[in-house]
């Protein structure tokens, strides 16, 4: 059977560097964006599966719990199977602002798409896979692999500070509190949950400051002194996707060249 996975904003940056993976590592893939149907898109991820059946879209925004059933409703309808949900949506300020200058509209929106969002589409899609479960749910042990894995993408910002853009810092610490009390909740039901955290990654987010990061990077910011790619993510997903790491749940996975490591 074609495992099937759910990404968000899989259709740019990061998340179309996950959709190219996944597809080649043999999932069928739907992704949940807000932009009308990017066509060139999908063509390219169809001709990438050598089928247009492992490709599907959803229009809608992780922001909206409503959207959240329609997205997974659509899969279960079209596949029959929940495998992988990549929570990898997410939002940047609109206006990076000072502490003491943000403001409550800002932090209300990127919360609501960085954290509220990905919380309760984790929810719904766990309720999906148990329901989807059926008879297992009375297996006394936990099985030897996944029965379903998520992945969050955070970010380097859960633990590093910007003071001009807070609101995200603290949309990204709350995803790494969210992956480990689903990983908690969800291994007796045989669903692992993970953590991804990117460093500087060139996609249409970092675009307006690439300057900044080249500078910084120059400077040693990370060990591995150069900009991330949309790739580099992926290959951590592929890994934790693909039930390599059955005994593991509530990890993270930093993919910053090592700009996490506490150095003097
Ligand atoms: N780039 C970095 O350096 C970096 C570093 C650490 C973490 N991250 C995280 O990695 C993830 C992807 O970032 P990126 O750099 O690839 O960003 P990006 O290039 O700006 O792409 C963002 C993606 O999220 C989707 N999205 C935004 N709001 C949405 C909503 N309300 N509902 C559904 N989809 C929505 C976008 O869809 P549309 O096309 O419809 O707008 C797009 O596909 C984010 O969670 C980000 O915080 C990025």
């Amino acid at each position: 059977m074609t495992p099937v996975a759910l990404v968000t904003g899989g259709n740019r940056g990061i998340g179309l560097g996950i959709s190219r993976r996944l597809l080649t590592d043999g999932f069928a893939v739907s992704i949940l964006a807000t932009r009308e149907e990017p066509t060139e898109v999908l063509t390219e991820l169809r001709e990438l599966a050598g089928s247009d059946d492992r490709v599907r879209y959803v229009r809608g925004s992780v922001a909206e719990p409503e959207d959240h059933e329609r997205y997974v409703a659509d899969a279960v309808d079209a596949w029959g199977r929940l495998d992988l949900l990549v929570n990898n949506a997410g939002v940047a300020p609109s206006v990076r602002a000072d502490l003491l200058e943000a403001t409550p509209e800002s932090f209300d929106r990127v919360l609501g798409i960085n954290l509220r969002g990905p919380y309760f589409l984790t929810q719904t899609f766990a309720n999906r896979v148990l329901a989807l479960r059926g008879d297992l749910a009375a297996l006394p042990e936990p099985p030897e692999t996944p029965v379903a894995t998520i992945i969050n993408v955070s970010s380097i910002s859960a633990t590093a500070v910007s003071t001009n853009r807070g609101d995200y810092c603290i949309s990204k610490a709350g995803v790494g509190m969210a992956t480990q009390l689903f990983a908690a909740r969800l291994a007796p039901e045989g669903i692992v949950v993970y953590e991804v955290r990117p460093g500087v990654i060139a996609t249409d987010m970092t675009a307006g400051v690439t300057s900044k990061y080249d500078a910084l990077l120059a400077d040693g910011l990370a060990p591995i002194a150069r900009w991330g790619r949309p790739a580099d993510v992926a290959g951590a997903v592929s890994i934790l996707a693909t039930g390599q790491t059955p005994y593991s749940t509530g990890e993270v996975f930093h993919v910053d060249g090592g700009m996490h490591i506490p150095r003097l």
